[in-house]
């Protein structure tokens, strides 16, 4: 078993990702993972649809309804472009902000805990030997998605993790410079 820390500092997304996705258990290992999310107030703020085999098709369905709702003069190619999204991987999961408002933990920091979820699954596929990438785009804040997976005003979409066999060879992490981005005091 890898090294928490070393697996932080190597960890790398999977743009492309091919069969076979994760086995049940290995899911609901994922899953596990995602609800040990640091979670103020113990709200569980989180939803999460698993979607794969036929179902990613007829996520497309729907991505490709989101799509025409936007733009009824979509093209051709990007209607088909856009059903065939969720065939990238064989699986995706659709972590839902699933949020209590007028609580003291503010709708902010529930969607940061779902977040934390997200990247503690995809953590967890890479060390289960999977590969994973986290996306949102013009999907994740769609009102016909958005009603489809009955979110409330205040709910968000916020990610859509495919998870696979990564193809190819590993991309190395770009390191960054902490001087960028750290200040000490004192
Ligand atoms: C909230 C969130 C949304 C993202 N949405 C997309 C996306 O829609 N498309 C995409 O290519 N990458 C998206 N990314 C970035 C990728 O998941 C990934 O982090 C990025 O490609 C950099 O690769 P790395 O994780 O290997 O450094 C998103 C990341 C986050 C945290």
């Amino acid at each position: 078993m890898t090294n928490v820390v070393d697996a932080l500092q190597a960890r790398v997304s999977s743009p492309k990702l091919s069969e076979p996705g994760p086995t049940r258990s290995h899911v609901e290992t994922l899953l596990r993972c995602a609800v040990r999310a640091p979670d103020h107030g113990r709200l569980k703020p989180w939803r999460f649809i698993v979607v794969e085999g036929e179902g990613r098709s007829a996520l497309g369905e729907l991505f490709e309804k989101a799509l025409l709702a936007k733009d009824a003069n979509a093209s051709e190619q990007k209607r088909d472009k856009t059903k065939l999204m969720p065939l990238r991987a064989p699986m995706v999961i659709v972590a839902i902000a699933n949020v209590t408002t007028s609580h003291k933990v503010p709708v902010m920091e529930q969607v940061i805990a779902t977040g934390v979820a997200v990247q503690n699954m995809q953590l967890a596929a890479v060390e289960l030997g999977y590969g994973a990438i986290w996306r949102t785009g013009d999907m994740a804040t769609s009102s016909v998605v958005r009603n489809h997976f009955a979110l409330e005003p205040e709910d968000q979409i916020v990610g859509f993790l495919y998870v696979g066999t990564p193809v190819g060879e590993a991309r190395s992490p770009v390191a960054q410079d902490l001087g960028s981005c750290v200040e000490y005091w004192g």
